[in-house]
This record gives structure tokens, sequence and C-alpha cells, in this order.
């Protein structure tokens, strides 16, 4: 596939950078929320035709380099037996493994469940030539929602406290989680995704030694099996700060930054040989677009003209209510400048 996206991924020229916007394809797409007048989020996201459908619509609609299959991180515990609830104020599930007298045995992971994701990814191929990312969340943030059920103001007391309280079970619930991603990215790469990116939302919630004992080895394991393939793992670990320079070409190909750290001092953490990806801030997009466009001229443009190994993207996933006018400007703005 020729395409600059890919081509950024694979090191090999380019004359701008790719973009494309984590969490593009719903909240902020005037089309999105127009479909979300009929159906519920969980409809639009189990049913292959419509995931397909939204999956395609920020390429449509904003002009991106990359789509990403409209899907949830959660799918994972809900295929490996959890039941959630997606409520208005987000996901929830009812029944946490905290409170389970054997919380890996009380798990029957069934990739079968995962089928309307395969089936999306198939669609996706068939109508498009656009860059496919498949992805899924990592075994710490995807374990935090399944010991917890839900997230209290973004942050998992419980869930860090059953983790020192329960060393033996964790390992064993990292295991588990691990081998199940294994094979949901196994099937989307069967289906034809491009890359890969693994969330790590809430990797700068555990002390970084315990990140790197219990949950790096887990997501090498989910790294090997993708790159295995040939196809390029993107890691987005949120938070880790100073442990980027845990992050070696054997870990992934590229490695997403938040918005905290800025990208210059990532380039010095991060080993050289593995790509950047990110890192704008989501609340620039409040900004007035002269502003945006100075951010932009002021500190990407002349990090771009040292780096070319970089995919423009966000720090985090877009912000509910940014107003679209304002990404539509950005991206056109991106791929109308002269980079070089
Ligand atoms: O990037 C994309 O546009 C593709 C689809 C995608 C969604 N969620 C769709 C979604 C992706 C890649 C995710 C990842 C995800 N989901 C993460 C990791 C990335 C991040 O932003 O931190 C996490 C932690 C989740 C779990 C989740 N899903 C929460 C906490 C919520 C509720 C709050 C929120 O973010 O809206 C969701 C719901 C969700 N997932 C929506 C979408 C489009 C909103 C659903 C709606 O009301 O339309």
């Amino acid at each position: 596939m020729d395409n600059m996206f890919i081509r950024t991924l694979q090191n090999k020229d380019h004359s701008r950078p790719p973009v494309w916007y984590m969490r593009q394809a719903g909240r902020i797409l005037p089309s999105y929320n127009e479909l979300r007048k009929q159906y519920s989020f969980r409809e639009l996201m189990t049913t292959p035709e419509l995931a397909a459908k939204v999956t395609l619509l920020p390429v449509e609609d904003l002009g991106v380099d990359a789509a990403i299959i409209f899907s949830d991180i959660l799918t994972i515990p809900t295929a490996m037996g959890m039941e959630i609830e997606w409520t208005d104020k987000g996901p929830v599930f009812h029944n946490p493994l905290i409170d389970a007298p054997n919380p890996h045995k009380s798990l029957s992971p069934n990739s079968d469940k995962l089928s309307f994701v395969y089936k999306a990814i198939e669609l996706v191929k068939q109508q498009s030539d656009t860059p496919l990312l498949g992805f899924c969340g990592a075994p710490l943030t995807t374990l935090f929602y399944m010991l917890q059920g839900t997230s209290l103001k973004h942050e998992f007391p419980e869930a860090r406290k059953f983790i020192y309280q329960n060393k033996k079970e964790t390992e064993l619930l990292i295991d588990a989680v691990t081998e199940f991603s294994i094979e949901y990215a196994n099937q989307q790469i069967s289906r034809g995704v491009d890359a890969f990116q693994l969330f790590d939302t809430h990797a700068g919630l555990m002390p970084l030694d315990i990140y790197k004992d219990m949950f790096i080895p887990a997501v090498r394991r989910i790294a090997d099996a993708v790159r295995s393939k040939g196809i390029p793992f993107i890691f987005f670990p949120k938070g880790l700060g100073a442990g980027l320079n845990l992050v070696t070409p054997d870990l992934c190909d590229f490695v997403s930054i938040d918005w905290q750290t800025s990208l210059s001092q990532a380039r010095q953490l991060v080993h050289p040989q593995v790509g950047l990806q990110g890192n704008i801030d989501p609340m620039l997009l409040f900004a007035p677009k002269e502003e945006i466009i100075s951010c932009m001229e002021k500190n990407y443009k002349p990090f771009f003209a040292d780096n070319p190994g970089w995919i423009l993207n966000l720090g985090h996933g877009v912000m509910p209510n940014t107003p679209f006018q304002n990404i539509k400007y950005l991206t056109d703005w991106i791929k109308a400048t002269n980079w070089i």
C-alpha cells in the first residue's frame, strides 16, 4: 500500500507528517452526532455495516490519512464474559472482578463474540483504500476497568489496591487478558488492518518499576504477535513520563506521546529508532484558529524539519464538543502547508 501514513511507519521518505486523531470517529463529527440520534453507541459499534460507515466518516469529513476501526477497548472484557452497560457517564461493569471470589476463573474468553469487529474490518477494507488501524487496550488499562468496573474521576484506586493485595491473581489476570488480546489482534490482522495501536491510557497510574516488571512484558507479547505478521505496532503509554526511556525498538515501531510531554523531550528519552506520534493538546482545538496555527508553526513545524519519523496526532483522544470547524481547519492546513 503506497500511502503517506504507511510510508512514514516504514521510515520511507515523506513530504509532510501524516495525520489522524485519536477518537476521531465519534463525538466531534456532525455526521456522527446525526447517526447517534438514531442509534445507541452499542448499536453503532456492534452492527458491522454501521461500524464500517462510522470508521470512514473522518476520512470523508476531515480528510485524515488513516482510519481507526470504530469499536472500543472494552470489547475485550465483554468477550471474556463480563456484562457492560454504556451509560451517559461512561461504561460500567456491574460485576467488577474485585468482587469475584476467584477472578481469573470467572472469565470465559470467546473470540467469536467479537465477530462484529472482524466483519466491520472486512467491510471497511472492501469500501476504502485508506490505511486502517486495528487496536485494543493494553492489559493494565483493560484490567483497571475489569477490576473496578468503572473509572472514578479517571482514577482506579480500588483496582490499584487489588493489584498490591493480590499479586499472584493479578499475574494470572494479566496473562489471561494478554492471551486474549493476542487472539483478538491476530483476528483483526487476518481481516486486513494495516497497523495496530495499543492504548495504555492509564499507564501513568502505576509506579514505573511495577509497570516495567508486570505490564511491559505483557505489552511486548502483544507487540511481538502483531509485528511477527509484518504489521507496524504503535504503543500509547499515556503518563509514562521519564519512563519513555523504556521504549526501545524491541517493544514498538512508533510510540504515541501524551500532551504533557513535549515531543523534543520525548525524542531524547525514546530510542532513536522508534518513531513518534502525537502530541497536540486536545484542548488546543478550542483556541481561536490563528492560535492553533501559530502553535503548529512554532512547535510542530520545526520538530518535523528535524524529525521526519513523526505521525501528527493528538496527545489524547479528541474532547467532546471540540469545534468541528477548528479540527477541519487544522487538517486542511496540515495538508496544504509546505513542511520542508
Ligand atoms: O478512535 C476512534 O475514534 C475509534 C474508536 C474508539 C472508541 N474508544 C470509541 C468510543 C477508541 C480507539 C476508543 C478507545 C478507548 N475507549 C479508550 C482508550 C483511549 C482513550 O481515549 O483514553 C478508553 C479508555 C475507552 C473506554 C471508554 N469508551 C470510555 C471511558 C467511554 C466513555 C467516555 C468517552 O470517552 O466518551 C467510552 C465511550 C466511547 N468509545 C465513545 C466512542 C465514540 C462515546 C460513545 C458515544 O456516546 O457516542
